[in-house]
């Protein structure tokens, strides 16, 4: 099955068709995304919220991310996998930036990185592009600069940070991104930066007006219920059921019937 490449991206945005994107972070949850037919796999480092029970993204590290990336990568034979650049791995320089970055490629097996950072990191940006790494960016709430944002707020509310918004998308864009993520802005923003660019963006939290859409795999199935963005739909409640079947388990097993002949040797 051929894989979904960056130019598959690119004409996706040219012909308007929608590109489907979902985190996942290991083999069993990227094989039913895989399978169910979406376009990329993000392995965000929304994993720490919700695989490794931590209250934000920061802690993840460099190794943790790769480890989940290989996973992710031996079950995904059609959608494109992107690796997220955790925090303090592309921050300090250049060149720590690219090697981070190409770790997910040769060890992760990924097609792609994703980077949070506007005009700031279109340096690092061009860099790991010139090394033969696609880079998708991400702008809006970064939830890496969540102590500098002073929480998980709405972004480019006002004209100054909506300038900025706009200006920081064409910088990325003239620095090689394929693709750029708008996370928790207003729809007619991500509509104008849609728009403005050549390049696909991929709303979360930006209104219907994107060139694609991303969720996290737990928001969608309903398996995260620590806190519920407003922009998230649920369209299952695999807690719920997941809970209803344990449940079962524990009542039959108490019972004694669990296991039956069925389930048994002769
Ligand atoms: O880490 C993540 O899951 C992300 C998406 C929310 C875009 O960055």
């Amino acid at each position: 099955m051929p894989k979904v490449t960056i130019n598959d991206f690119l004409k996706k945005k040219t012909e308007g068709q929608k590109i489907t994107m979902l985190t996942a972070y290991d083999f069993p949850f990227a094989k039913i995304v895989d399978e169910a037919g979406v376009d990329a796999i993000l392995v965000g480092d929304s994993v720490a919220m919700v695989v490794q029970g931590i209250e934000n993204t920061l802690p993840v590290t460099m190794d943790e991310m790769i480890y989940h990336t290989r996973m992710v990568s031996r079950a995904a034979e059609r959608a494109m996998v992107i690796g997220d650049m955790p925090f303090m791995s592309y921050q300090v320089s250049v060149e720590e930036a690219v090697r981070n970055a190409g770790r997910f490629i040769k060890e992760g097996g990924a097609q792609a990185i994703k980077i949070e950072g506007g005009s700031e990191v279109a340096e690092k940006v061009a860099a790991m592009v010139r090394s033969d790494i696609p880079v998708m960016a991400h702008i809006g709430l970064t939830p890496q600069s969540i102590h500098r944002m002073g929480g998980y707020k709405v972004q480019g509310r006002t004209e100054e940070a909506k300038r900025q918004l706009l200006e920081d998308a064409r910088v990325l864009q003239e620095a090689g991104a394929f693709s750029i993520v708008l996370e928790a802005i207003p729809m007619d923003l991500a509509r104008e930066i849609t728009q403005t660019l050549t390049i696909p963006t991929i709303g979360i939290g930006a209104g219907p007006y994107c060139d694609g859409q991303v969720l996290v795999i737990h928001d969608l199935l309903g398996l995260f219920d620590r806190f519920v963005p407003k922009f998230v739909k649920r369209y299952a409640n695999l807690k719920e059921q997941a809970t209803d079947a344990i449940k079962k388990y524990i009542e039959e097993v108490k019972k004694g019937d669990f296991p039956d002949e069925e389930q048994s040797f002769k």
